[in-house]
């Protein structure tokens, strides 16, 4: 259903999903990682193609939209982080005219499409930073980058002593002496945002996708943006101790929050409830919540959530510290526990706790599948908004053992990065339990995939009760009919024993047994989903180990 005969803004998309205000206050939406979900023309790298023949299975899922990661023109040097072309799509993963094609499908299967755009840096094979080069220093087109001269006597030592996220200093030289800031990879120089052609420049590029069809952006290092003024130095080399619990001067500056003022008034004037969701990492909950305030930015992703250790008193803790920091603001909670950069949850609750989001130590296999399980149907119960990393439907594991020679995480390779181990949540997802990389493609896979992939592959567990496909599709299907589900913006805690969360909301009631010992609760109503086998009596339940359950009273 089109929106557009009454819309008066200049909006040329080209369909929509049926209008349901506020839709993302409670969405589930699910990250694909194009290279890594679906491969249709056998070159051994996922492509758009291979996702649009794959809306379907995620229409079927019950996911509300997708966000893609990035698929844009780039040399690749991080996984298409690193943007030569904002509004073309790499040949890789296709061209505009299949970009067109699944938005209009997503969109007829009532599913919303999320770009991700990469407004902190951009590739330096991007036409203004070769030709910053080509131009040399004093150039104008310098200017939309950070160029400086170096320290020391002649130059040789960087500006100042910022590091880069992935290891090793913030900068790099260039032939003719100076140096340029770059926060990732060296193949990623940072934007000047104080120059007034990057903002136009990306007021451009929004309008462009916008005029595409999408439905929103995840807006890429949202934090990062703007530098402190005189780009200061750190005064430590500690910096990855600080990162995530300071505020440093390249990060979570208040500068950013301007940009994002203006951003919103763009994506008003277009129909189709469009939104954007900031990957902002902040030291505090409180300060993501600025990025959330109700003329800015709809959604920032909770990483306070995502490092929290499957640990009851930890995650109580952050819930209601959450839902405390967005309800002044009037912004949905956000909760995620995977993405591409982190160790997939099922192998980080395999470990001890504590370890950190980067493990690369496959634990006991079981025990984590077990606990993953349970903190998805807790995430699932909390009210707000939750993200889905593709895969974890299927209880993927990270692939802790890749042989060093096939990674290809940049960080990797510059030494003791904060995450330098990302191709393990990378690797090519499996369809079929036999075939040429397991219904991936018909050309092998970028990144090997383990023996057992098919055993964990969306055809082995299709149909099968109490499978980790299943217990998605179920929780998922509930939460749909379920109002109290993702509404609201608090939870009832109810007394429990012990290492076990219990909350009600409405006539819902979600338990938590987050210890290793089974618990005897009482019983809420009516089982609607558990994600283990629960047995119960008249009015009491023992709930396993690591186990989940949603009840309803009525
Ligand atoms: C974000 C992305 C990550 C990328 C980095 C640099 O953190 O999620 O994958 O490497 O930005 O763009």
């Amino acid at each position: 259903m089109s929106q557009h005969s009454a819309d008066p803004a200049p909006n040329t998309a080209l369909t929509t999903v049926a209008p349901h205000r506020d839709w993302w206050r409670d969405a589930v939406i699910y990250q694909v990682y194009p290279r890594s979900f679906a491969d249709s023309n056998g070159d051994g790298m996922g492509d758009l193609e291979g996702v649009r023949s794959r809306l379907p299975y995620l229409r079927d899922l019950g996911v509300d939209a997708v966000w893609l990661s990035p698929f844009y023109a780039s040399p690749q040097a991080d996984a298409g982080y690193d943007v030569a072309d904002y509004r073309a799509v790499d040949p890789m993963f296709g061209n505009l005219l299949d970009a067109d094609a699944l938005i209009r499908d997503a969109h007829e299967l009532g599913l919303r499409i999320i770009v991700d755009l990469v407004p902190n840096h951009s590739s330096d094979q991007h036409e203004w930073f070769k030709r910053a080069l080509a131009e040399g220093p004093g150039s104008s087109l310098r200017e939309r980058y950070h160029f400086r001269p170096g320290k020391g006597e002649n130059g040789e030592l960087p500006p100042n002593d910022w590091e880069s996220i992935f290891g090793g200093p913030a900068w790099t030289r260039v032939p003719d002496g100076e140096w340029y800031l770059h926060l990732f990879a060296p193949e990623q120089p940072d934007f000047n945002w104080n120059h007034p052609a990057v903002g136009d420049e990306f007021r451009s590029i929004l309008r462009f996708w916008l005029d595409m069809g999408v439905d929103g952006f995840r807006i890429d290092v949202a934090h990062g943006l703007v530098k402190a003024e005189g780009l200061p130095d750190l005064g430590t080399h500690d910096q990855l101790k600080l990162l995530g619990n300071d505020v440093m001067p390249f990060f979570d500056q208040d500068g950013v929050h301007e940009i994002y003022r203006q951003w919103r008034t763009i994506l008003d004037e277009y129909a189709g409830d469009r939104i954007f969701v900031a990957e902002a990492w902040t030291p505090t909950v409180e300060r993501t919540a600025n990025y959330v305030r109700p003329d800015e930015l709809h959604q920032a992703f909770n990483f306070q959530y995502l490092s929290t250790s499957w640990e009851a008193a930890e995650l109580r803790a952050v819930i209601d510290r959450t839902l405390d920091a967005m309800r002044p603001v009037g912004a949905p909670a956000t909760w995620v526990l995977s993405n591409h950069d982190v160790t997939r949850h099922a192998t980080r609750f395999a470990n001890e706790a504590g370890l950190g989001t980067q493990i690369r130590l496959a634990g006991d296999r079981e025990l984590g599948l077990r606990r993953a399980r349970a903190a998805t149907l807790l995430m699932l119960a909390l009210p707000g908004s939750a993200y889905l990393y593709q895969g974890e439907e299927l209880g993927l594991p990270d692939v802790v053992d890749l042989p060093d020679e096939v990674r290809q995480d940049p960080a990797y390779f510059r030494g003791e990065g904060q995450d330098g181990f990302r191709d393990g949540c990378r690797v090519p997802i499996p369809w079929t339990r036999t075939g040429s990389s397991y219904g991936f493609g018909e050309g092998g896979s970028w990144l090997p995939q383990p023996e057992n992939w098919g055993e964990l592959s969306v055809e082995a567990q299709t149909g099968v009760p109490g499978s980790t496909l299943e217990l998605y599709r179920s929780a998922l299907a509930v939460r749909r009919e379920q109002p109290d589900l993702g509404a609201g913006d608090s939870v009832e805690w109810l007394k429990a024993p012990e290492g076990v969360l219990a909350f009600r909301r409405g006539e819902f009631v979600c338990v938590a047994n987050t210890t290793g010992e089974a618990v005897t609760i009482p019983a809420y109503g009516r089982v609607l989903v558990t994600s283990g086998d629960l047995t119960l009596t008249t009015d009491e339940a023992k709930l396993p180990a690591d186990t989940t359950v949603w009840w309803t009273a009525a």
